[in-house]
């Protein structure tokens, strides 16, 4: 079995997975009440939080999984991107059973974590990886289009300014809804219709062609928009509705430009596959809209599990399975720095 440990952020998640991908646990300790009363997430806070939690859940995951320490093999273990003293607590706990263990860590980039997640299952094995395929990964701190040939991951785009997710949540913070933005903007659209007359966003383009994402013009132009249409939770709720469909539309009409121009764009054996990840991938409408586009493109689309498109252990821990090569024998790093 393999271990996953993810910290990066407000979320402290252990994980156990066998080696074909199948999920036995995939624990969550959320912080989001510590945090809520500062606005926002205190670094300081979230370390001491992953600090008290992390042993205990690694405990229950033992408990609940029906293993003992002996059948852990290897330790996976979210090293970056993230809030460095959050990662020192996942990571200084995964060194320290790793050297007590005396079995290998494999530190996992968040971001691959994400990547890989629509591949995992709810029960049974993992989806098989197709020797190539695109992940769109959309999340509050990213969004970036990717394409994953066998364990690696090459990004093809990324946001110029503001992430999508950040994008949802700062207009919804604008209009009076709560945090997080995106399922509250997504509610309300639902009993909206676009009016594009009336809230005009056009997609962004560059000069120099470039595929990147720009979300900042979308973010000032639908502050601007609700200012002067009164758009906000305690106003007219007709108003509300019809400005989050339209707001909403815009993000994605900009997500389907780029993903329809890097899709023609790309050389060499055709991507058999795309999916999607992070927070934004739980939205329904996005589910909706990146199936048909599959359909019209003839490709499969893996949708992930929603409990596997925020941060979770268990996407860590896949993605240490398909990084066997990174693996850290906990003596042979003694070694390495007695040497340095
Ligand atoms: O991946 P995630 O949990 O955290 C990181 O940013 O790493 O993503 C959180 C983001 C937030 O911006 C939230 O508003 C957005 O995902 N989100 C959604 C939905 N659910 C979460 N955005 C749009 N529609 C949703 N249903
Ligand atoms: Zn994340």
């Amino acid at each position: 079995m393999i271990l996953g440990i993810e910290t990066s952020c407000d979320e402290t998640s252990v994980a156990l997975l066998d080696r074909d991908g199948s999920v036995r646990v995939n624990l969550i300790a959320s912080q989001i009440e510590r945090h809520q009363p500062f606005g926002g997430v205190v670094p300081e806070i979230a370390s001491r939080e992953h600090l008290q939690h992390l042993f205990p859940l690694v405990s229950r995951a033992l408990a609940d999984g029906r293993a003992s320490w002996k059948d852990i093999e290897q330790i996976a273990v979210t090293s970056g991107p993230g809030l460095i003293g959050a990662l020192l607590v996942g990571v200084a706990g995964a060194q320290g059973l790793s050297f007590g263990l005396g079995i290998p860590i494999i530190p996992v980039n968040h971001l691959e974590g994400h990547i890989f997640s629509p591949y995992l299952q709810r029960e049974g094995a993992a989806i098989p990886l197709p020797d190539r395929f695109v992940t769109v990964l959309i999340s509050g701190g990213h969004s970036s289009i990717y394409d994953v040939r066998g364990s690696s991951a090459t990004m093809l785009n990324r946001t110029r300014d503001d992430a999508i997710g950040e994008t949802f949540d700062k207009v919804a913070k604008f209009i009076g809804l709560p945090y997080p933005g995106g399922p509250q903007i997504e509610k309300h659209a639902r009993e909206g219709r676009a009016d594009r007359e009336r809230f005009p966003f056009p997609v962004p383009k560059f000069r120099d062609e470039s595929l990147d994402f720009s979300y900042s013009g979308i973010k000032a132009g639908a502050i601007r928009l609700a200012r002067e249409n009164q758009v906000h939770v305690s106003s007219d709720p007709r108003v509300l509705a019809d400005f989050s469909a339209t707001f909403q539309d815009a993000l994605f009409a900009q997500l389907f430009d780029r993903l329809d121009s890097i899709w023609t764009r790309l050389d060499g054996p055709r991507p058999t596959e795309v999916g999607v990840a992070g927070g934004v991938a739980a939205n329904g409408v996005l589910r909706e809209r990146i199936v048909a586009w599959g359909e019209r493109q003839q490709v499969v689309v893996r949708l992930p599990e929603k409990v596997y498109c925020t941060d979770n252990a268990a996407m860590i821990a896949f993605a240490g399975l398909q990084k066997q090569e990174s693996a850290i024998d906990p003596r042979r790093v003694v070694t390495r720095s007695r040497i340095a």
